[in-house]
């Protein structure tokens, strides 16, 4: 039993798009101590429109804590065995709060929802060159629906008690980070970190201060802003009455994506990971200098691990619908009784019989930044059965995730033959073999299933100088974690025939203009 008087164990927050979780992590080793878990309801009130409700999203964090904490007696802690916590989260996603009553102003606006659109042609119109890349060396990104600057603008536009609450100066905005600790520090702290931060379309990715060009352009005033930090370091302690967890201190912010890349190693510039779920997210660590991309991928901080430690930043292609396409087939189509049988009915083909499928639900996002893109499934014949189209299914997230390689490559100057692999989507060994075979490269699926929660984890406990899996990132080795090896058995031909077609499918799915 470990000593009640030595403090043992690090906590996460992971406030992913699907659901929260709260982990304990006993110290050294990162082994899950206790966890606890609640899926959160998505609204859907148009086409395209995708809310959280940031109370219920509060609740079910002090629920998660509550309940991960109730199981400590019966394992022999306490909570006074938490030295610290880390908080991780879905990012973009947007919440605007009045700060005299913590009541949120409008549902969050989650990072997929494209409401936006037309805040963006008006953005560009005003633009000499009306280009989308316009801001792109000075915040990596393009102007899009998916970034915080451009679901903001649409709050400011079109919901009059958020004018009304800025107008009286008491108008909070932030990402999910933000109001978590915001709620469980009870207002004392109104921060975000660099990773999250880089993803408002807002922060100057070399200086990491909010940009007076970019907000002038968004119309977004400074002061609803949370003040940008590193992802470790102690920013305070948790001081909600409504938390379990008082007094704890919250010493890692990190965009999940970013801690993903962080929880598989990819600590040395040229390493890659993909985290398939509902989207895919591919990060490739650049290390200490931004590299601007042309070709439709991103900049962003990966991590800043202490106010005094450099940046390190990450190239990222985005897939807007990966995993989630399974669930489309599941609940949309019903080719599919539960989406996690799409391993066993894609196998019953050996190929999909020519069958491409582009999921564009909600546009293309990177390389193509195609808002307008819709879905289609081509290749049809009168021999096609639903195993064609699931497998095809499969395809399009391996095709998408190596559209992102292609750019990754060029712009990179790396020659990435490995890639790392995580998130629940990750367990399709089918999907990972297809994965290495249309890329041509070895995929290693992590065996730490939850590389968002160790990353950061990894964060917080740098932050109190505790040694979690003797991590010290510039002498990092990569066997710390154990993977699941993927070997392409494709020959060139093979691979750039059918990536040919891919191609030509996204093109088509490119001309629908609605
Ligand atoms: O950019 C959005 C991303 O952070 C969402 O991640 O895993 O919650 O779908 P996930």
């Amino acid at each position: 039993t470990p000593s009640t008087a030595t403090k043992s164990l690090v906590g996460v927050i992971d406030e992913g798009t699907s659901s929260v979780q709260f982990s304990l992590y006993s110290v050294p080793y990162f082994k899950e101590v206790a966890k606890y878990q609640i899926d959160l309801k998505m609204i859907t009130p148009q086409d395209g429109w995708f809310e959280q409700n940031p109370l219920e999203l509060m609740d079910a964090v002090y629920e998660c804590c509550e309940k991960a904490c109730a199981q400590l007696p019966t394992l022999g802690y306490s909570v006074a065995d938490i030295s610290c916590i880390g908080v991780t989260n879905q990012r973009e996603t947007t919440v605007v709060w009045d700060s005299r009553t913590g009541q949120p102003l409008y549902n969050a606006l989650v990072w997929k929802d494209i409401r936006s659109e037309q805040s963006v042609d008006r953005v560009l119109s005003k633009l000499d060159n009306q280009d989308k890349n316009h801001f792109k060396h000075i915040s990596g990104l393009p102007v899009s629906p998916y970034f915080t600057a451009l679901k903001l603008r649409w709050l400011f536009d079109n919901v009059a008690e958020v004018r009304k609450v800025h107008r009286e100066g008491f108008c909070k905005a932030g990402t999910i980070d933000t109001w978590i600790v915001w709620n469980l520090t009870k207002g004392a702290l109104h921060i975000t970190d660099v990773t999250n931060a880089s993803r408002t379309l807002l922060m100057d990715i070399e200086t990491l201060h909010w940009h007076p060009q970019l907000l002038r352009t968004f119309k977004i005033d400074r002061n609803i802003l949370p003040e940008i930090r590193s992802s470790s370091e102690i920013y305070g302690p948790i001081t909600s009455d409504r938390c379990v967890l008082t007094g704890v201190p919250i010493s890692g912010i990190i965009g999940n994506q970013h801690a993903s890349l962080l929880g598989q190693m990819c600590v040395k510039p040229g390493q890659a990971k993909n985290t398939y779920r509902s989207g895919c997210f591919l990060l490739c660590n650049m290390g200490e200098r931004p590299v601007i991309s042309a070709h439709g991928l991103i900049t962003t901080v990966a991590y800043k691990l202490g106010p005094n430690k450099p940046a390190i930043y990450a190239l990222e292609g985005s897939v807007a619908v990966g995993g989630h396409a399974l669930r489309w087939l599941e609940n949309r189509v019903r080719l599919l009784k539960d989406f996690t049988q799409a391993e066993k009915c894609a196998e019953e083909v050996a190929t999909t019989g020519d069958v491409y499928f582009v999921p564009a639900f909600t546009g293309l996002y990177a390389p193509y930044w195609r808002k307008e893109a819709r879905g289609l499934i081509i290749g049809l014949t009168q021999y096609s059965t639903k195993h064609h189209i699931v497998r095809a299914a499969l395809e399009a997230i391996c095709f998408q995730t190596r559209d992102i390689l292609e750019c990754m490559h060029q712009e990179s100057g790396f020659q990435l033959n490995k890639l790392h692999a995580d998130g629940s989507i990750s367990m399709n060994n089918l999907l990972m073999q297809l994965q290495a075979d249309t890329a041509g490269l070895t995929v290693f699926r992590s065996q730490v299933t939850d590389t968002t929660t160790f990353g950061a984890a990894l964060c917080a406990a740098q932050a109190e100088g505790i040694d979690l899996f003797n991590f010290h990132p510039d002498e990092l080795q990569y066997d710390v974690v154990d993977y699941d090896t993927f070997l392409p058995t494709s020959t060139d031909d093979e691979r750039h025939h059918r990536y040919g077609k891919w191609k030509r499918a996204v093109e088509r799915s490119m001309d629908w203009v609605i």
